[in-house]
């Protein structure tokens, strides 16, 4: 399927680039926690999208709790994202935002096409938040390193929901068969 193309004119900074920030972080320091972050951001806002699928396509005796529940998570996660994002333009970077770039720089990957199972569905937000959450901590001790307790803090906000989030699936799994 051809993709529609927004004509490329006005361009001010290009993705990948860094402007300078007078905040004290080397440009080398700052390269590195903005592609670290932006992995992030591509993660948090396609588990947004996936949430909202699960939202909408969730299907069973559990489908008003569970139709409820998604659209919590999805909000706590889209929260978390637009701290993030900022954070990446705070840094002089270019965040992540549209869909192409979102697949190509997340690590968690895209749902499946169509309408799965609710033990399904539960099992594999399960492994994008673990997925997720090994790497966040590596982000945090990487940020640590290089001297930027704010993204750790911000980085450890995000993990404390995601975490939070692990415990509440996996505790709405437990009596599925
Ligand atoms: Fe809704």
């Amino acid at each position: 399927m051809a993709t529609k193309e927004v004509k490329d004119v006005g361009l001010i900074q290009e993705f990948g680039s860094l402007i300078h920030v007078p905040n004290g972080l080397s440009e080398k320091d700052r390269s590195e926690i903005v592609q670290r972050l932006n992995r992030n951001a591509a993660n948090l806002q396609l588990l947004y999208m996936r949430y909202k699928k699960d939202h909408w396509t969730i299907r069973g005796r559990h489908f008003h709790s569970l139709h409820l529940f998604f659209e919590e998570l999805a909000n706590e996660v889209l929260a978390q994202t637009d701290v993030i994002a900022e954070r990446v333009v705070g840094l002089g970077g270019v965040v992540v935002s549209m869909p192409d770039e979102i697949a190509e720089h997340a690590t968690i990957g895209q749902l499946p096409a169509g309408i799965h199972d609710t033990k399904t569905m539960l099992q594999r937000e399960l492994q994008a938040l673990e997925t997720m959450e090994v790497e966040i901590r590596e982000d945090m001790e990487r940020a640590d390193e290089l001297g930027d307790p704010t993204t750790n803090d911000l980085l450890n906000a995000v993990l404390d929901v995601l975490e939070k989030q692990t415990w509440m699936i996996n505790s709405q799994q437990a009596d599925l068969d």
